[in-house]
């Protein structure tokens, strides 16, 4: 579609929104967003509108002893491995989008079963960054794309240089082998209490145990657009898929309301939290019988409080779910 030709795939993607200067008139709620994001992708009967393209999978997580010293959190002080519930997907509500896609985000979305029936959820991008700051931006973004018009696209990224640092981190960087071969980060600024009170602010980050694994550009081009999927099954047939799930440590001053300011990650203390295995393929029905709720956290760790991207996520993937099963 033309709109890919214009804009980077990234932009059109994961986490959407748009800044003040364009967006006077833009009044952002979960409905608008989904429909923004339908008008740009189209509408895709029983299918997500964000992350429309991708797989589901299954696993288990262990956390470290470490990891309990931060959190109380069931799943950060288990003895024994807990169940996970997967899924890696293409940013965007395309759902052909290509797996060499160089300028869209990997998602990877976990349940952890807590027992009792109950899950708590974590859901991530292959990128440190979202590309909108608050929901008005994104409808904004949205609404200027679904223009076409490559002037009016070109000058809002103009007006807000915050919406493109996804897309150029991303195009720094090659397309990942595989989806179990690139990080992926949690974007928000989560917060952790442990048994005894004590608060401390991190942002999710997992990291393949093998290392991350790029295509070069003519690697990529002659792949299937649709790689993914057969490359991980072949994979996860001579053993899991490893990450190490880490928390990066906030300091005084670090962004928290904003997804798409970096943290400077390299001057900051990381803390192993556990390994995720993900061990094989589940039915694509396990993960669309519900949604990866970045809002279901549990006691021992609590969202930001002023990240308006954040806030709005839980009602937007409500409204998704709700067409979608239909
Ligand atoms: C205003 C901002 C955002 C909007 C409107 C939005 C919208 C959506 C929608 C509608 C879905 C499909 C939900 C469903 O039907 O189950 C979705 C899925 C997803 N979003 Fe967002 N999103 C936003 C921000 C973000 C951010 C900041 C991240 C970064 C972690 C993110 C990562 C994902 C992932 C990984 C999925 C796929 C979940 C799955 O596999 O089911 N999104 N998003």
């Amino acid at each position: 579609m033309v709109v890919k030709r214009l804009i980077p795939a990234a932009i059109l993607v994961a986490a959407l929104s748009i800044p003040p200067v364009t967006s006077a008139h833009a009044e952002a709620d979960a409905e608008s967003l989904v429909n923004a994001l339908n008008a740009v992708f189209g509408k895709h009967a029983g299918q997500r509108a964000a992350h429309t393209h991708g797989v589901c999978v299954k696993g288990s997580f262990m956390p470290t002893a470490e990891a309990a010293s931060l959190t109380k959190a069931p799943h950060f002080n288990s003895k024994t491995p807990v169940g996970v519930i997967g899924r890696f997907s293409m940013g965007g509500g395309d759902p052909n989008a290509s797996n060499a896609q160089k300028d869209n985000v990997r998602g990877m979305a976990l349940h952890f079963d807590i027992g009792n029936g109950s899950t708590t959820d974590l859901v991530m991008i292959s990128a440190p960054v979202f590309n909108a700051r608050d929901p008005d931006q994104f409808l904004a973004l949205l609404k200027t794309v679904e223009t076409k018009d490559k002037d009016k696209i070109a000058a809002f990224f103009k007006a807000n240089p915050n919406t493109t640092r996804q897309a150029e981190w991303l195009n720094a960087r090659p397309v990942p082998a595989s989806f179990a071969t690139v990080n992926y980060w949690g974007i928000h600024a989560f917060t952790f209490t442990n048994a005894e009170g004590k608060k401390q602010i991190f942002k999710y980050k997992a990291l393949p145990v093998g290392g991350e694994a790029g295509l070069s550009d003519a690697e990529a081009k002659a792949k299937d657009p649709d790689f993914y999927r057969p490359e991980l099954k072949e994979r996860l047939a001579k053993g899991p898929a490893k990450f190490t799930l880490t928390a990066i440590l906030g300091e005084p001053g670090d962004p928290l309301d904003d997804p798409t300011a970096f943290w400077p990650e390299d001057k900051r203390k990381s803390v192993t939290l556990g390994r995720l295995s993900i061990t094989g393929l589940e039915d694509d029905k396990t993960c669309d019988a519900g949604i990866f709720d970045p809002t279901n956290v549990v006691d021992g760790i609590e969202g930001p409080e002023n990240d308006k991207i954040f806030a709005i996520r839980s009602p937007a993937y409500g409204v998704s779910f709700a067409r979608r099963s239909k």
